[in-house]
C-alpha cells in the first residue's frame, strides 16, 4: 500500500472527492494517510477529521519563504512514510527541495488544460477569469506531475469542459470541478498507486491494469 499525504489550503472539495474514492475502493494500492493544510483554519481539515485521516497544519505564516514551509513540508512527510504527495488546492509555490525528495511522486490537479491559463497567478477562481477573459469556448482540468517549473510537469490526464455563454467565474469554476476535476484526480492518483504511470521526457504512459 502507497500511503498518500494531501496537501490543501482551502475548502477540500477534492480532497472529499478522493475520500469518497477511496470509500467506494477505487484507490487501488493507495491509503489517505494524512491531510496537511498551510492554513490553521481551512475546512479541509475538518473533511479529514471526519473522514478518520490524521491532519496537520504547516502554516504558511510561521515560515519567513516558501522554501522554509517547503522544508518543514518535506520533514513532515518523511516522518509519515509517504510514498505519494498530492497538491489538491495547494495555493503556494513548492521549491525545489519538494522535487528532489519526491521526483515523479507528486501529483497536482489544476483547474484548466495545461499550458492554458497555467503558471505563476493562475490558482482557484483567477484561473476561471482568465479563461473567460479570453472567450475560450473549452476548458477543463489537468492533473500533472510536478517538477521545477509551476505547472509545468508531464502531464498525467485531462479532461475538457465546454463554456456557456453566461458563465460566471464560479459557475465555471464549479462546473469544471464536478465534470473534471473530482473525476481525474482520483483516477490518477490510484493509476501511480497501482503502478500504471511511467514518465518518459514530457509524456506519461499508462499501463494496462491487472
Ligand atoms: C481547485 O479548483 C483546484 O484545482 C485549484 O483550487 C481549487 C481548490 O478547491 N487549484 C489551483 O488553482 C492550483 N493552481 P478545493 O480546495 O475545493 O479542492
Amino acid at each position: 500500500m502507497i500511503r498518500i499525504a494531501v496537501l490543501v489550503s482551502g475548502g477540500g472539495t477534492n480532497l472529499q472527492a478522493l475520500i469518497d474514492a477511496q470509500n467506494r475502493g477505487e484507490l487501488k494500492n493507495g491509503v489517505l494517510a494524512a491531510v496537511l493544510s498551510s492554513r490553521p483554519d481551512a475546512y479541509a481539515l475538518e473533511r479529514a477529521a471526519q473522514a478518520g485521516i490524521p491532519g496537520y497544519v504547516v502554516a504558511r505564516k510561521e515560515y519567513a519563504s516558501n522554501r522554509e514551509m517547503t522544508c518543514a513540508l518535506v520533514a513532515k512527510l518523511r516522518e509519515l512514510d509517504i510514498g505519494l504527495v498530492v497538491l489538491a488546492g495547494f495555493m503556494h509555490i513548492l521549491t525545489e527541495e519538494m522535487v528532489q525528495a519526491y521526483p515523479n511522486a507528486i501529483l497536482n490537479v489544476h483547474p484548466a488544460l495545461i499550458p492554458s491559463f497555467c503558471g505563476a497567478g493562475y490558482y482557484g477562481l483567477h484561473v476561471h477569469e482568465a479563461a473567460l477573459a479570453y472567450g475560450v469556448k473549452v476548458t477543463g482540468a489537468t492533473v500533472h506531475f510536478v517538477n521545477e517549473e509551476p505547472d509545468g510537469g508531464p502531464i498525467v490526464l485531462q479532461k475538457a469542459v465546454e463554456i456557456r455563454e453566461d458563465d460566471t467565474p464560479e459557475s465555471l469554476q464549479r462546473r469544471v470541478m464536478e465534470q473534471a476535476e473530482w473525476q481525474i484526480l482520483p483516477r490518477a492518483v490510484s493509476l501511480f498507486c497501482e503502478g500504471r504511470l511511467s514518465v518518459e521526457g514530457r509524456a506519461v504512459k499508462i499501463s494496462e491494469g491487472a
